[in-house]
């Protein structure tokens, strides 16, 4: 009997010692997934937080320019130079903030007078909303 607790007790001392390598590499991995994972993560984070501060001063008038890109606006205006219709720069020297819906209106209204005896065509179909973005990047010119 006493050889079978001695042949248990090395057997177990061999477990014990066993135990603690595979254990130690085990520990090992985990710590570097975790590194690893906490650096995959950090960048993305670091990028997405950048993007978000420079986009934000753009996006005000981005909307109002993508607007102006899509309709006839650039046919008579253009943002530094008179064509038919007055340059954006001029008309943003004119006015203000508080002649944004005003300026909307005109837009898709249409006429002359302000500028001159050459009326701008009506855009009956432009929403008064998407014509304060436009005008609103107008008045952003300088
Ligand atoms: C057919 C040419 C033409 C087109 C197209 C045109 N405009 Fe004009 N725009 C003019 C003219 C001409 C004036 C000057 C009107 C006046 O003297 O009151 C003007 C004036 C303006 C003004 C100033 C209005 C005022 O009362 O001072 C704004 C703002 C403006 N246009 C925006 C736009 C936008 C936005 C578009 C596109 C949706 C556009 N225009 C398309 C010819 C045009």
């Amino acid at each position: 009997m006493k050889k079978v607790f001695i042949v248990l007790g090395i057997s177990l001392v061999i477990a014990a010692c066993g135990g603690p390598k595979p254990g130690e590499s085990e520990g090992g991995d985990t710590t570097t997934a975790t590194n690893s994972a906490a650096k995959a993560a950090e960048p993305n984070v670091d990028t997405a937080v950048n993007k978000i501060g420079t986009d934000a001063p753009a996006s005000a008038t981005a909307k109002g320019a993508s607007l102006i890109a899509g309709a006839d606006c650039t046919t008579c205006h253009k943002d530094h130079q008179k064509i038919v219709g007055p340059a954006f720069a001029d008309i943003a020297k004119k006015y203000t903030a508080a002649d944004e819906e005003k300026l909307a209106k005109k837009v898709i209204a249409g006429g002359s007078g302000n500028w001159g005896d050459i009326a701008m065509s009506p855009h009956p179909a432009i929403k008064l909303e998407d014509a304060k973005e436009m005008v609103k990047y107008i008045l952003s010119v300088k």
